[in-house]
């Protein structure tokens, strides 16, 4: 009886229909139980909009009670791509105990995406504000203009590449200065272009896999963001070697520590 109730409180909570495209998928029994536990938290209200429905996770656009707009990243419990995960969270010392089954490794992402948009806020980095998490769904900032999600760099591109091009510098340089942390799966793709008066701000997203400066890949992955990031200029027409890229990330040294 009391499952029922709860059934029935939640389907006033969330409005099925517009969500109902991607309902059976994302939410099984257990997800929906942890929706429901961070609404009760009073951490969102009702889920407004699908954003994104990717390969491992889904991006809602979710109310709070005072109104306000935020993001919820719900990772796929039965992720195919969860021994991707492994190989980033074996080698973070914050990790001790690797989780075999798929179930805690999707939980331990979660938590490390979460801790991972904390540091990189305490560091003034630009990415989404983290705003909770339980299980497989974060709950963070929305980044968009009245409702409507912000596009990814790729989709976009930017007026002024210039100061793109220093936006990223200097996010690459607080999170490795700062946050200690190297993104890992830095490219357009995980860029928003959050327009404001007129005016493009880069937000960075998709930290799960950002890993510590103390990972044995870390040069690898940092080496990989680099040549990302060098190319997607140098293609536009804003020529920036990996070795400038390098050089200019330096520069930011002394102004951060
Ligand atoms: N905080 C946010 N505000 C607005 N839109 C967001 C936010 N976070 C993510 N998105 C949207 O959701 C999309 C997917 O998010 P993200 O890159 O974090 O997931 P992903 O792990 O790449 O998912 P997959 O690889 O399964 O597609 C983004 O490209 C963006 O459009
Ligand atoms: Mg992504």
């Amino acid at each position: 009886m009391q499952e029922e109730n709860d059934e029935e409180k939640r389907l006033k909570r969330f409005p099925q229909k517009k969500v109902s495209k991607t309902f059976d998928k994302v939410f099984d029994e257990e997800t929906l139980n942890t929706i429901h536990k961070i609404a009760t938290a009073g951490l969102i209200d009702s889920l407004e909009y699908t954003i994104s429905t990717g390969k491992e996770a889904y991006v809602f656009l979710a109310l709070d009670k005072a109104g306000n707009f935020r993001a919820v990243k719900t990772y796929k419990t039965l992720t195919s791509k969860f021994h991707n995960m492994q190989k980033y969270i074996e080698g973070d010392k914050r990790f001790k105990n690797v989780p075999r089954e798929k179930k805690e490794i999707v939980r331990e992402w979660t938590k490390k995406e979460f801790k991972n948009l904390e540091k990189l806020s305490n560091a003034n980095a630009s990415v989404p504000f983290p705003i909770g998490y339980k299980n497989n769904v974060l709950v963070m900032e929305f980044i968009g203009e009245k409702g409507k999600a912000s596009k990814t760099l790729k989709e976009v591109g930017v007026k002024n590449l210039q100061q793109a091009y220093e936006e990223i510098t200097e996010f690459i340089a607080k999170s490795f200065y700062l946050s200690g942390l190297i993104h890992a799966d830095l490219s357009e793709y995980n860029i928003l272009v959050k327009k404001e008066q007129g005016k493009e701000k880069l937000v960075v997203i998709d930290v799960g896999q950002a890993v510590l400066k103390s990972h044995p890949k870390a040069e690898e992955f940092l080496k990989r963001d680099l040549q990302n990031i060098s190319n997607y200029f140098t293609k536009k027409g804003l020529e920036k070697s990996e070795e400038e890229l390098r050089k200019d990330i330096r520069k930011w040294k002394e102004k951060l520590l």
